[in-house]
């Protein structure tokens, strides 16, 4: 469960978030909005990349502010930009980072390793220098490294906008396959079909919290009439 409590995010004298309290149970939670309305601050707050201005927020029970160690290692988070999580020059090095890091036996994670770049079709790639893939191979990489640690909870920013139509269904059939709970900011709107909820960020307000039949249509609405004021 992840609880958010009068939670509202200042950047100096900029409102990103205004006050709000929201608790997510559900096992597929999509964030959806305009651009600059919040969503990766939002998503940021979840795993404690950003301690809230105000209010608390709590995954399982653990504050993300005061038990961050402990978060991180609970929730994944992938990145916008995967150039942001590359850590090792080499695929398969980057990948078994963070289970090196647990100091598990090498059998381990050589076969973690060997699972997660076989599911995510990057074996033909695991020699090869992280830098120089290609953005959508790195955003796979990115995916595959965050993974093979199998957090609880696992947040995604935007984890298709730089695939091709092979990697966008991989990664859908991974979300949809997980057993961990999701939460994914997306701008891909049909990706959003099969989750349970939805909520839709407007110049750092929840407008929207619905199923995916009720919020995207408020969604469409809400970007064409801002579209027709212009
Ligand atoms: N560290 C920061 N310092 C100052 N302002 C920030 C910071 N991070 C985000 N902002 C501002 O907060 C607002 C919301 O940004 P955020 O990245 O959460 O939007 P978003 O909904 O994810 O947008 P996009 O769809 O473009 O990714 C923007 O106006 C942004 O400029
Ligand atoms: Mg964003």
């Amino acid at each position: 469960m992840i609880e958010f409590d009068n939670v509202s995010m200042r950047f100096g004298d900029l409102t990103v978030l205004e006050p709000f309290s929201l608790s997510l149970a559900e096992r597929r939670v999509a964030v959806i909005g305009a651009n600059g309305s919040g969503k990766s601050t939002f998503a940021r707050l979840i795993n404690g990349l950003l301690a809230p201005s105000t209010g608390t927020v709590r995954v399982d029970g653990l504050c993300t502010a005061k038990d961050a160690r402990a978060v991180r290692r609970k929730v994944g988070f992938v990145f916008q930009n995967p150039d942001n999580q590359i850590v090792y020059p080499l695929v398969e090095e980057d990948v078994a980072f963070g289970l090196k890091n647990l100091k598990l036996p090498k059998a381990e994670i050589a076969a973690r390793v060997d699972a997660v770049l076989a599911r995510y079709g990057m074996e033909s790639l695991r020699l090869r220098p992280a830098h120089l893939l290609s953005g959508g191979q790195k955003q796979m990489l990115a995916i595959s490294a965050v993974l093979v640690m199998e957090p609880a909870y696992v947040v995604f920013d935007e984890p298709t906008t730089l695939l091709d139509l092979r990697n966008k269904r991989r990664v859908a059939a991974a979300i949809a396959e997980m057993p961990q709970t999701a939460v994914v900011v997306s701008h891909d709107l049909e990706f959003l079909t099969d989750f349970e909820r939805v909520l839709v960020f407007e110049a750092g307000r929840i407008v929207c919290d619905a199923p995916p039949a009720e919020a995207v249509p408020f969604y469409r609405e809400l970007m064409a009439a801002e579209a027709g004021g212009v």
